[in-house]
């Protein structure tokens, strides 16, 4: 067998052992019911990719009515989801993946068609600077507790449900995001103000996630969280700004901190003159306290075993993971040139992507996705670029459409 670090099974302080270290993205696929419950088409695909990477990580799910971004998402905000949560984890449990329950609410990402005419709510009312989004409503102080306990409410349906972990959302300009960013966040009350202050809202879904896990979970749970390290916006948030979070994370029972970049190797996008990876600013500074993961066209079994010789734990792979739901078993079976690196519009159907999510990728991913009947296009589309789902600034450019 081909030696790989990332073949490598690794346990988290709280007791879940994954069989390596290749972890499927969360990935909106936009394939369930209108109604917030799982479909079959979302069984098929998790099935497909079950036993592959160690860990699967759903796209993400609502914990609040309001807080829903995308059509067809899983609804996490209610207890009539747990029985289809229930199938959903099963399916990626089938063949030995650990599922993780992506958790988060949209805020101003979002459209009253979305939400069926209902209000779309952030920190401020301040619409997101991308062409074509409303202006939101500011959640009352009290809409803001409620939204905490949401998620903690989402937690223990996780548990219930069979899901190994929850990752709370902190990254791609949702709603955590908009309270940690000065960009989105220009409230006056505790909740809002000087950067300690725009941290109280992830820390407390942090503490509130911490604590329902304490008192539910009977076996060993994992609690994660994805960051986004820097907005491009002006104002906005800073590598400086993302350290000082980070450092509170530190004390937290934290089982990994992800990063959402959208090219692992990239270096700071507000700071050209900073020529240090993003990663490695990471990974220095947490040390010991939990593994680092990150995303960001890791592509070939080379690009993964650079991402963990420079330091991160584990190599998080979206869009590969969707041209190649058979990737890891490829790469133990020494069977590496068979690994698909184009994709075919002909295997759509085998590789379980319906058409929702197949316009989903066409309209948003076309171009990153490599699509083997276009032509060809540099490989590295996102490199010091923010990809479609960091920023609010998305490029017409770089979506290929
Ligand atoms: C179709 C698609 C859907 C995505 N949905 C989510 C999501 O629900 N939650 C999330 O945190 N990131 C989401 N992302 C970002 C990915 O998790 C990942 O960070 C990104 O695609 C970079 O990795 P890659 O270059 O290997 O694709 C999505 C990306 C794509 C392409």
């Amino acid at each position: 067998m081909t030696e790989h670090n990332f073949l490598q099974p690794y346990t988290f302080q709280s007791g879940v052992t994954v069989a390596n270290r290749i972890v499927m993205a969360p990935l909106t696929q936009e394939m369930g019911n209108a109604d917030g419950t799982v479909s079959p088409s979302e069984l098929r695909w998790y099935r497909l990719h079950s036993g592959d990477a160690g860990m699967i990580i759903t796209g993400s799910s609502n914990v609040s009515e309001l807080g829903k971004g995308f059509e067809g998402e899983f609804g996490v905000w209610d207890d009539r989801f747990i029985p289809g949560l229930r199938d959903a984890a099963s399916a990626i449990k089938s063949r030995g993946s650990k599922a993780i329950l992506q958790i988060f609410d949209a805020g101003r990402i979002s459209s009253t068609k979305i939400l069926r005419g209902h209000d779309i709510v952030s920190a401020s009312e301040i619409a997101a600077p991308r062409e074509g989004y409303e202006t939101p409503r500011a959640l009352s102080g009290e809409e803001v507790l409620q939204t905490i306990k949401n998620f903690g409410e989402a937690t223990r349906r996780a548990i219930e449900a069979g899901w190994d972990g929850v990752e709370i959302h902190g990254a791609n300009t949702y709603l955590i995001q908009q309270f940690f960013s000065p960009n989105s966040n220009q409230r006056t009350d505790e909740w809002g103000g000087d950067l300690e202050r725009r941290m109280h809202f992830p820390l407390a879904v942090i503490n509130e996630v911490k604590s329902v896990i304490a008192k539910y979970a009977t076996r060993p749970f994992i609690m994660g969280y994805r960051i986004s390290p820097e907005e491009v916006e002006e104002p906005g948030i800073t590598l400086a700004d993302a350290h000082a979070l980070v450092e509170k994370l530190k004390d937290e029972p934290l089982d990994y901190l992800s990063i959402s970049l959208g090219y692992a190797w990239r270096t700071s996008l507000r700071d050209e003159n900073d020529k240090e990876l993003i990663l490695n600013k990471f990974v220095n500074q947490v040390g010991d306290a939990f593994p680092i993961f990150v995303a960001g066209q890791i592509i070939t079994p080379a690009d993964a075993d650079r991402a963990l010789n420079d330091g991160a734990t584990f190599a998080v792979m979206g869009l590969e993971s969707i041209r190649e739901p058979h990737w890891v078993k490829k790469v133990i079976n020494n069977d590496e040139d068979s690994i698909r690196y184009e994709f075919s519009l002909a295997d759509a159907e085998e590789l379980g992507i319906e058409p929702p999510f197949l316009t989903f990728l066409l309209r948003g991913f076309r171009k990153a996705l490599r699509v083997s009947t276009d032509p060809k296009i540099d490989a590295n589309v996102y490199q010091n670029m923010a990809a479609p789902y960091e920023s609010t600034k998305r490029s017409r450019e770089y979506l290929g459409n």
